[in-house]
């Protein structure tokens, strides 16, 4: 894969996920809870490979960039949208739902979007990297769009981290 696809398909893949994160606030807020849940299984189809390169091989080779303080914070990053993205599917399957319930989904959605936008900044620090350490990226986007692991599977059978709780 070349570095201009690479950085192509990076900001295609946040572009994809800001709008289904954009789609699930109007969702919510017209209390469409079917077409919530149907955007945010589309959501974990996709952010499963996408975490899985950015932590496999992105994060890491970010390191000696930004030192490895704000690579944990990108990871905690991480772990929590994963946990957030838990929080929405039981919420959508609740019973009942409380206009408070409503708030809280949104804000919860709306809470995991600085993340997208400060990922894709990342991409201006990618650019000074020599093709070989973007080749390894771009091996690694392609190894786990190949093991197609959906987030929360992804995430309760193969990462490294273990799971964050939140209410
Ligand atoms: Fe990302």
């Amino acid at each position: 894969m070349k570095k201009e696809i690479f950085f192509k398909e990076f900001r295609e893949e946040h572009r994809e996920i800001r709008d289904l994160l954009f789609d699930m606030i109007t969702s919510f807020g017209a209390h469409d809870f079917e077409k919530s849940g149907a955007l945010l299984e589309r959501l974990d189809v996709l952010t499963g490979p996408h975490f899985r390169y950015e932590e496999e091989a992105l994060y890491p080779a970010l390191i000696q960039v930004y030192g490895e303080q704000y690579i944990n914070k990108l990871l905690t990053d991480h772990d929590l949208a994963i946990a957030r993205a838990k929080k929405l599917s039981s919420m959508i399957g609740a019973a009942s739902k409380e206009k408070d319930d409503i708030t809280d989904c949104i804000n919860t959605v709306r809470s995991i979007l600085p993340h997208v936008s400060d990922c894709e900044g990342l991409s201006i620090m990618v650019e000074k990297f020599d093709d070989g350490i973007v080749d390894s990226i771009c091996k690694s986007m392609e190894e786990a769009r190949a093991a197609n692991l959906p987030l929360i599977k992804w995430s309760e059978t193969a990462r490294a981290r273990k799971p964050l709780q939140i209410t």
